[in-house]
């Protein structure tokens, strides 16, 4: 990502640039760990249709409308709303709740983030593998801990401030072009292996045949906030990444090859774990620690496994990373463009108030477990909240503002680059955006609500 290092806005230098630093942010954790758990808890084949369907309908939209908001405002998602709202309207509010929002995200993603570091440290020593190790008990036994947890947290969050304070962002975004390819070509030969285990066709059956019986409203909340996170929108990441992206640039099919490319990869990530899992006899709904209790198993069972560990909890990491670095930098484009803070100071004081938020999540299975509330920890919690009500709630408010509140003109100029591009598919565009996106994401929170019951 090329933020800018002062109040000089930068901007992405090329389309791929645009593509290679959204996809960067969406691709990550919510792809390769999370997808898989939730589909594993919610139904599998069910939850993958539900969730394609909240991806295409209210995705696509909300990335896009997100895109049209930062470009137009050329600034944070604060300061965006502000700028370009009537006079004494309130959407900015939009922007502190995404600001909330992203604290609560980079609290338990950086958890999990530290849990990906541990992998590839024992991967590295050697001590991945354990003769008749069952996993998921060495999963529970590590991450119930209340120091190794605590340590691969701080590094993780060490690591995202210093990449944001000492601007090495665009050095990033430039390995990680590389480096992403490479996680998706490994990702593919762990699939690969992962189908040719015996027993393998339950996984693939589990993933891709929807039981439609398990289909209720709450699998669409879950897949719909899922959508959110594995997206990065909701929040205003990418208002924030918008107002970097050039006035050449098309917004729409930009998003859509974003959300084909993050898509592609939860997919291919499902068809890494569940073979394996059914093969090896685990349980789909063993929650946060699915994929941990998984991944050592196929590397065992595999040519090499060690190495490919290794280099795929490092390449996992790094694409983490990319997401972390996105996060924080809501908070501080906000600091600096509305506070008027240095770059500096605004990355410590967030870091250091994430991280305080961030060891409570990171001691969720160990100390802290027994502070539940209706059943989830901590983490469990900080998860919930921000992708199944957050992160709804400002995509509605996004959707909302770009269909019924912003100015057409501007609208119709950021859809089609002041008439460059024709306008095709803006009545279709501006058709979902007004109605059909608003409304199937309101029907999903007020079922949360406990409507229609
Ligand atoms: N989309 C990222 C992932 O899937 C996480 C993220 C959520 C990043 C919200 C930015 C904003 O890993």
């Amino acid at each position: 990502m090329s933020a800018h290092k002062d109040q000089n806005r930068g901007s992405f230098s090329s389309k791929f640039a645009v593509i290679a630093a959204t996809a960067g942010s969406a691709v990550g954790l919510g792809n390769i760990w999370r997808f898989p758990y939730l589909a594993g808890e919610n139904g599998g084949g069910a939850f993958l249709l539900v969730y394609l369907l909240c991806v295409v309908i209210m995705g696509i939209p909300v990335m896009t409308s997100e895109f049209v908001i930062g470009r137009a405002a050329q600034r944070n998602a604060y300061g965006a709303f502000k700028k370009l709202q009537p006079k004494n309207h309130r959407w900015h509010y939009v922007g502190v709740l995404g600001i909330a929002a992203a604290f609560m995200i980079l609290a338990f993603y950086t958890t999990v983030a530290g849990w990906t570091l541990e992998y590839f440290f024992q991967s590295v020593t050697g001590n991945l593998f354990k003769p008749d190790g069952d996993y998921a008990t060495v999963f529970n036994e590590f991450s119930s801990g209340s120091v190794r947890p605590v340590i691969w947290f701080l590094v993780f969050m060490g690591l995202t401030g210093f990449v944001i304070v000492s601007g090495v962002e665009n050095g990033i975004e430039k390995y990680s072009k590389i480096l992403m390819p490479l996680l998706f070509v490994l990702l593919i030969v762990l699939a690969i292996r992962s189908v040719t285990f015996d027993g393998a066709g339950e996984g693939l059956k589990f993933l891709f045949k929807p039981d439609m019986s398990k289909i209720s409203g709450y699998v669409f909340l879950k897949a719909l906030g899922q959508a959110f996170f594995s997206l990065s929108i909701g929040m205003g990441t990418l208002i924030t990444y918008g107002s970097y992206i050039k006035k050449e640039d098309n917004l729409a099919t930009s998003a859509a090859w974003i959300t084909l490319v993050d898509t592609m990869i939860a997919i291919i990530a499902g068809i890494a774990i569940f073979p394996a899992l059914f093969a090896f006899g685990g349980s789909p709904s063993s929650g946060p620690g699915l994929v941990f209790a998984v991944l050592p198993e196929i590397f065992e069972q595999m040519p090499l496994g060690s190495v490919f560990a290794a280099l795929f909890f490092i390449l996992l990491s790094i694409a983490a990373l990319t997401s972390t670095i996105s996060i924080l930098e809501v908070v501080v484009a906000y600091l600096v463009e509305e506070l008027k803070m240095s770059r500096v100071r605004a990355t410590l004081l967030a870091m250091i108030s994430a991280s305080m938020l961030g060891l409570l999540a990171a001691l969720s299975f160990g100390p802290l477990s027994g502070f539940t509330v209706g059943g989830q920890n901590i983490f469990g919690m900080l998860d919930y909240v921000t992708s199944n009500i957050m992160l709804p709630i400002g995509g509605l408010c996004v959707v909302i503002f770009v269909g019924w509140v912003l100015k057409p003109s501007v609208r119709i100029r950021e859809l089609t680059n002041n008439g460059k591009l024709g306008s095709r598919f803006y009545p279709v565009y501006i058709y979902i955006v007004r109605f059909v996106a608003p409304v199937a994401i309101a029907l999903v929170l007020l079922y949360s609500l406990g409507f229609f019951i």
